[in-house]
């Protein structure tokens, strides 16, 4: 069973979605709103979307001991949104309602998802009372940024329910999938294809949907890294809870933000699908086909070589323009053929980059392009070869980073990456 908890802020409706998130998984969902949630939110709407009853207090059902009961029997509790008092409240082991005894009697993972104004957020009785919850196993998600109610946007957006639903998945498969193991670690990781202009309005791409460099970008986030992405073109995602998003197009702009951001950086990963040649010339008004109906220009296009990016990168750490404790990762996606098979073809690539873990994904037969789910190989510069079973995405990331965050820790000592 799991209990949505709603504490009594305006992004309580954004709970409503999440319900149906987990009945349509086919959870057996109860939620426990706050008295002042009721005031956002009825309590019909709830026992509608849940098909369960909904009470506030630890005085009503008595005979049933719900505040006890509840607690005990859950799987997972999520709290969406978490206000700075409820988790005030739940950081004190208050009981005075029936969402924070539940909260006392909970053996399950417990998730908090944060939903207030910034100056709020940053207090430090907030800060202390998140890292209170923290220390006891809670997960305490990044909140989101962006407009807030009132005029003002900042840190302390409810990240969308699709991001809570995803990520309490997450901890309902593992509970120990979110580990506070990044904090205080800067990360930078590349997104999504490149887009090369051949005219104002004709470009070349790829097939690249960037759903693994957001995936990865939003567990390292919630891993506690300062996280910037740089995303390419993508199939319209949205930015993930607390990752600092720098747009960019072609691979040139990839390079020169990846140089920018990569400086100060302990992890770098470039999961992006760099574009490996560009059109030599950009046309500045569009071509057009002449009056015979055809166009000279678009029939043969002169291409050039784009800078590899990843290559250069770890180029900039010999020379010292990155950190040289910076962990970089790089990312293949080969084929087999008669010359070799994918793993082959990885470690070539491996040796060829110098990056320190390389994510080799074996694609065609529609595997790992613009779809949700993922198979391959981690191959380590220090000879170590994992393979990555079949799963999502999100799951994908969390071994990434798994392996990745071993190889920061090393850095950090002089050891071997
Ligand atoms: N990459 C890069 N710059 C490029 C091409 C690739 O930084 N111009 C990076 C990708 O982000 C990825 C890794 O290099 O992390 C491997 O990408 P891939 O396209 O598989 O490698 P290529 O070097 O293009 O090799 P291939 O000849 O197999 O296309």
């Amino acid at each position: 069973m799991i209990i949505v908890g709603v504490g009594g802020g305006i992004a309580a409706y954004k709970a409503c979605s999440l319900v149906r998130h987990f009945t349509e998984a086919g959870h057996d969902v109860r939620v426990i709103p706050t008295e002042s949630a009721l005031k956002f939110v009825g309590a019909a709407t709830f026992e509608a979307l849940s098909g369960n009853p909904v009470q506030t207090g630890v005085f009503e059902s008595v005979p049933e001991v719900p505040h006890v009961r509840l607690g005990q029997e859950a799987d997972l509790v999520v709290i969406a949104p978490a206000t700075a008092d409820l988790m005030a409240r739940a950081a004190q082991g208050r009981a005075d309602d029936l969402l924070t005894g539940t909260l006392l009697t909970a053996r399950c993972p417990v998730v908090f998802a944060p939903a207030m104004h910034t100056e709020m957020w940053e207090h430090p009785a907030t800060r202390a009372n998140v890292a209170t919850l923290r220390e006891r196993g809670a997960t305490v998600i990044e909140p989101a940024s962006g407009r807030l109610t009132g005029k003002d946007t900042g840190a302390g957006r409810l990240p969308e329910p699709e991001e809570i639903g995803l990520l309490a998945d997450l901890l309902l498969e593992n509970p120990a999938a979110l580990p506070r193991d990044l904090e205080g670690r800067r990360v930078v990781i590349s997104a999504g294809g490149t887009k090369e202009a051949l005219d104002p309005v004709r470009y070349l791409t790829n097939r690249s949907s960037g759903k693994q460099g957001y995936a990865l970008a939003r567990l390292a986030a919630q891993r506690g890294a300062d996280v910037t992405l740089v995303a390419g073109n993508t199939v319209g995602l949205a930015a993930p809870s607390g990752v600092h998003v720098v747009r960019i197009a072609s691979a040139l702009d990839l390079r020169s933000a990846m140089t920018e951001h990569a400086a100060d950086a302990d992890l770098v990963i470039m999961a992006a699908a760099v574009a490996d040649y560009r059109p030599a010339e950009v046309a500045t008004t569009k071509l057009k086909k002449g009056s015979d109906g055809r166009s000279e220009q678009l029939e043969s296009i002169t291409m050039i070589e784009n800078p590899d990016v990843l290559a250069g990168l770890v180029d900039a750490r010999a020379r010292g323009d990155l950190r040289p404790e910076t962990v970089i990762v790089g990312f293949a996606a080969e084929t087999g053929d008669d010359g070799g098979s994918v793993l082959d073809y990885g470690r070539a690539k491996l040796r060829r980059k110098g990056c320190d873990l390389l994510v080799l994904n074996a694609v065609g037969d529609g595997r790992a392009f613009e779809v949700d789910e993922n198979s391959g190989w981690l191959l380590g510069a220090d000879g170590n070869e994992t393979a990555l079973p079949l799963g999502s995405k999100t799951a994908m990331a969390g071994r990434i980073l798994d392996a990745a965050v071993e190889r920061v820790a090393a850095a950090g000592t002089g050891a071997a990456r």
